[in-house]
């Protein structure tokens, strides 16, 4: 009996178990769509007061897991988190993102930096995983998460978000030599931060390579893939049995490359078939991938679309996802709905079969 076992559902699927059902989260399943957190928000203005006060950060990241028992709870934090203490200071402005008050852009500044001391820099991390674990005991999986090199690397030189990565690009594809010693400085620190996350208490991490889908092909392979590949290798020389998440945004054209990332389970999107990316990808597990549009659909589109991506997915080596975030103003409801039908899947399979 699932109920019964000591190791949470989302974790024993991640470990290759094949399970009746896929485990279901969502990514960005804390945040602006629920009104919980809205409320919260007003009172704690600054996303950094949201996820490094502890007390704060826990509730956050449990409100959905009250609300809807996923089999993940994830983590409320960001992808720059741990930059102030490699020496980058950082803000997360409202509806705009990180912004890097000295955005990265000489060698001087790359020879600054400093490596990571996550018990130093990073202390209310420990205390959120370890409360997070506690409140959820084994009825679900604790999630942790980082960026990954290039996509920290985009937003510290571009100084912000960016829609055409145009001053990152240009270091690339002028002054190489600095981007990678910047690029394997970011790997090495991610690796400390993805080794502390798991020594804190998470049992799954997911790395958000969100940017690097903004490569061609060939410069994924020269500045995306290299730098995924050393923080996942220095990470299963000391943890080999933590399952890592990949994900890419917009990875249709590199499935096969992410394959070569070491990662455990790939992130797929909507842009691509399920069932083509499980051709391409072979015995790797996924995770996805459904359109989070599909979310302000009606209840009998959402119960669709899940039992097509379950059915696609086959049996076993699949986590039940949006293929990237929650949107903000997605019903809760359906959010609710979403949840309540990814864990009746193998009972409405049965029926439809
Ligand atoms: O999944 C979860 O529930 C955990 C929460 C989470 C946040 N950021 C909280 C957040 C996660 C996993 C992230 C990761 C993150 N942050 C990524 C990778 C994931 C992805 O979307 O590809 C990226 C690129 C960032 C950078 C970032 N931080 C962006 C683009 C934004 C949104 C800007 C905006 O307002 O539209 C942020 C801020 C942020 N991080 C919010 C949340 C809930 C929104 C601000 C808020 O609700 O107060």
């Amino acid at each position: 009996m699932a109920e019964l076992s000591q190791v949470p559902y989302l974790l024993r699927a991640a470990r290759g178990e094949v399970l009746d059902r896929p485990p279901v989260w969502m990514m960005r399943q804390a945040g602006r769509y629920m009104k919980a957190y809205r409320d919260l928000r007003e009172k704690y203005p600054s996303f950094r007061e949201r996820s490094e006060i502890p007390e704060v950060a826990i509730e956050v990241s449990l409100q959905p897991w009250r609300a809807f028992q996923p089999d993940g709870v994830i983590l409320f934090s960001d992808i720059v988190t741990p930059l102030p203490g490699l020496g980058i200071e950082m803000d997360i402005a409202e509806g705009k993102g990180p912004i890097i008050h000295s955005p990265i852009r000489t060698q001087a500044q790359v020879d600054q930096l400093r490596p990571l001391e996550p018990e130093e820099s990073l202390p209310f991390i420990k205390t959120i995983l370890q409360a997070l674990r506690q409140e959820v005991g084994n009825q679900s999986t604790v999630l942790g998460f980082v960026g990954a090199p290039w996509t920290l690397a985009a937003y510290v030189v571009e100084g912000k978000g960016s829609k055409t990565y145009s001053v990152i690009k240009g270091m690339a594809f002028s002054d190489p030599t600095m981007l990678h010693q910047f690029l394997g400085k970011l790997a090495d620190a991610i690796a400390i931060y993805v080794r502390y996350q798991i020594d804190c208490g998470a049992q799954v991490v997911q790395m958000f390579d969100s940017w690097a889908g903004q490569l061609s092909p060939q410069d994924y392979e020269t500045f995306a893939l290299p730098y995924q590949q050393r923080v996942i290798q220095q990470v299963k020389q000391t943890h080999p049995d933590t399952p890592l998440i990949l994900l890419v945004s917009g990875s249709a054209g590199l499935l096969e490359k992410m394959a070569k990332s070491g990662a455990d389970i790939i992130t797929v999107d909507w842009t691509v078939d399920m069932a083509d990316a499980r051709t391409r990808l072979g015995n790797l597990k996924v995770q996805g991938n459904l359109d989070p549009g599909v979310l302000f659909g009606s209840h009998e589109f959402i119960k669709e679309r899940i039992l097509d991506t379950i059915r696609k997915a086959g049996h076993g080596g699949h986590i039940l996802n949006l293929g990237h975030g929650v949107l903000p103003n997605t019903p809760e409801e359906n959010v609710a709905y979403f949840f309540e039908t990814a864990k009746q899947a193998d009972n409405l399979l049965a029926v439809h079969a």
